[in-house]
């Protein structure tokens, strides 16, 4: 366990819990544990941390909801960093006086502010629904599937800097791809959506058919992180073909590897049964990407990210 770190936030409004059991908090619920977890209360302490982390060359991580994490048996070294103050919850509407923009900060979740959107009348983000997240974490790798991505709703994003500055970006120099931004690492404080006025009945209509939608394709009822692997370029058509259906055409539905398998019901989910461990997830990832390799010479990038010592 690391000890020196200490030194780094003791004189700054923050709580920590070192050897905290992170993964129990992820989706997964499986995987080790985190040698420190630090929850800043204020934006002041959350900018001094991260300066005099790059300055130590500590690494430092920030957990969202942990939606889209697995967590190494052996735990995750450095820092961990979790925004769920009240500081970084916040969502203010018409933020600048300008009508029909949302200010979220990182640590808000995703759901109850598409749900609090669509009440009073505000659309653009209803693409989001049924996709369990933070706000910041969302907008790191522009989460989304079938009916768009958040990224398509976002008028700017306010980042801290390594060297602990507060920068924003208006969405022109911002660049968001398929699961993938350009937003400087390391820290999204807080993110600016543009919305659509519209009926909230007929955008809570909206939102519940997408939620109806995912929840007849996908085990929404299993414990997962959602899609294990990103759905890869076909090199042939030039095309992203779904990563699920290569799965199960490679025959690979119900690939067990002690408590994780690859889902009957959407062959992109590798879901978990109580007593799995992350190395049966990671088991489970590495045959299906090597087996379906095999099958149609596709490779599998994962879409899931995995912590582990030694890696930042
Ligand atoms: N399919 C199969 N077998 C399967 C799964 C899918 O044959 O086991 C077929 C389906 O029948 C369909 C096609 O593959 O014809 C595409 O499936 P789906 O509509 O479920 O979409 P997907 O490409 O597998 C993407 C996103 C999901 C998102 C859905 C719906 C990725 C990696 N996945 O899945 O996002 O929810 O579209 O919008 O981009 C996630 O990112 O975590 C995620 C779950």
């Amino acid at each position: 366990m690391l000890t020196g770190p200490a030194s780094l936030f003791s004189d700054l409004d923050v709580d920590v819990k070192p050897d905290a059991p992170l993964g129990r908090l992820t989706w997964y619920g499986v995987g080790g544990r985190a040698d420190l977890l630090v929850r800043p209360a204020t934006i002041e302490a959350l900018q001094t941390l991260a300066r005099r982390c790059a300055r130590s060359g500590i690494p430092l991580r920030i957990f969202g909801s942990g939606a889209n994490l697995l967590i190494a048996d052996e735990g995750t070294d450095g820092i961990v960093i979790r925004l769920d103050h009240p500081a970084f919850r916040e969502v203010r509407y018409n933020p600048t006086g300008t009508e029909r923009l949302l200010k979220a900060m990182a640590g808000a979740d995703m759901a109850r502010t598409l749900m609090d959107a669509t009440r009073r009348g505000l659309g653009g983000l209803a693409q989001m629904a049924g996709i369990p997240a933070t706000i910041g974490g969302a907008v790191r790798m522009n989460a989304g599937g079938k009916f768009g991505a958040i990224g398509d709703a976002v008028e700017s994003v306010t980042c801290i800097t390594a060297g602990g500055q507060r920068v924003t970006y208006p969405a022109g120099e911002l660049r968001f791809e398929y699961r993938r931004t350009n937003i400087p690492d390391p820290i999204i404080l807080s993110t600016t959506f543009r919305l659509e006025p519209g009926d909230p009945v007929a955008l809570r209509r909206r939102v519940k058919e997408i939620f109806a939608f995912k929840k007849s394709s996908q085990p929404l009822g299993e414990n997962s992180a959602g899609c294990a692997f990103k759905n890869p370029v076909d090199p042939v058509t030039e095309q992203r073909v779904s990563a699920g259906r290569l799965i199960d055409e490679a025959g690979l539905k119900g690939l067990t590897r002690g408590g994780a398998k690859v889902s009957r019901h959407h062959a992109n989910f590798i879901v978990t049964e109580p007593g799995a461990t992350a190395t049966d997830v990671i088991g489970v990832m590495e045959e299906v990407r090597r087996r379906v390799l095999d099958d149609c010479g596709i490779e599998l990038e994962r879409e899931i990210e995995y912590w582990r010592r030694g890696e930042s």
